[in-house]
């Protein structure tokens, strides 16, 4: 199942793209992890566009500090992006990232739907997550990486028992799919998003998350490392903020955490 990926091939299709943000890229066998590899170029003074892909990761890192599971076969990049914007902007890119992602997938046919903020599922299953890692001092960011897997090629059964049932794939889904293609087509959705970020499109981006999010008036449960909230999600503002009514009727305005569904709990 796991098709022989041609590098070549990769780096003509990143030549032929049209693409604003995608500048060239660097492609591993395997790293420990892609935005790893990532920091270590920006130290170099690697700019803004460079994509860095793995076709495995030793220890790819997931949101609070979770394992990203990257057996052969999946898609596992990050790129590094310098938006000439204010720090607390970043706060919508990993939202940019669930869409393209989301977007692509719908292209293939497949019904993903984004749980606020960033994961994309098919079926209730997760089956890809965004990474955002950022450096900035004061009001000046020096950079952005946005850190994105997907399973594409994998069978299920080769990941842990521990996210095996709450995880699904392309290949599980669909059929296993043209890695270079589906790549191609992510990197165009990302181009799209990216553009309508730099010109400040915000309620375009976040109307149309909207439309592929299954967010919008559920339960949830928001976990982080100080608080537990409960409560309605009905909205999500410009910086990509979950908008809640707790069952005491406060207004919260939830910046990050675990968003978990009553109804599955
Ligand atoms: C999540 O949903 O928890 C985020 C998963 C992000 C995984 C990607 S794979 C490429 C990049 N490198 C990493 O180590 N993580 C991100």
């Amino acid at each position: 199942m796991i098709e022989q990926i041609s590098k070549q091939k990769i780096f003509d299709v990143i030549k032929s793209i049209d693409s604003k943000i995608v500048q060239k890229i660097i492609i591993f066998d395997e790293v420990t992890s892609t935005n790893n590899e990532a920091k270590k170029l920006i130290q170099n003074g690697e700019e803004e566009g460079t994509i860095i892909l793995a076709l495995t990761q030793k220890t790819g890192r997931g949101r609070f500090q979770r394992i990203w599971e990257s057996p052969k076969g999946g898609l596992y990049f990050s790129i590094i992006l310098k938006p000439t914007v204010s720090p607390e902007k970043t706060t919508l890119l990993p939202l940019v990232g669930a869409l393209a992602v989301s977007s692509t997938l719908r292209s293939y046919g497949l019904s993903a739907e984004i749980k606020w903020p960033n994961d994309v599922r098919v079926r209730k299953k997760k089956i890809a997550g965004i990474l955002l890692e950022s450096d900035a001092y004061k009001s000046h960011l020096h950079y952005v990486i946005l850190g994105i897997g997907v399973n594409l090629n994998i069978d299920i059964n080769v990941l842990s028992d521990e996210i095996k049932n709450k995880t699904t794939s392309l290949f599980q889904e669909h059929h296993a799919v043209d890695y270079v293609k589906f790549l191609k087509e992510l990197l165009l959705q990302l181009d799209t998003y990216y553009l309508l970020f730099l010109n400040e499109e915000y309620e375009t981006i976040i109307s149309e998350w909207k439309k592929q999010s299954d967010t919008m008036n559920r339960r949830v449960k928001i976990v982080s490392s100080t608080d537990e909230i409960i409560g309605a999600a009905y909205n999500v503002d410009n910086s990509g903020f979950l908008l809640v009514i707790t069952d005491s009727g406060e207004y919260k305005k939830i910046m990050s955490g675990d968003c978990l569904y009553f109804d599955e709990l």
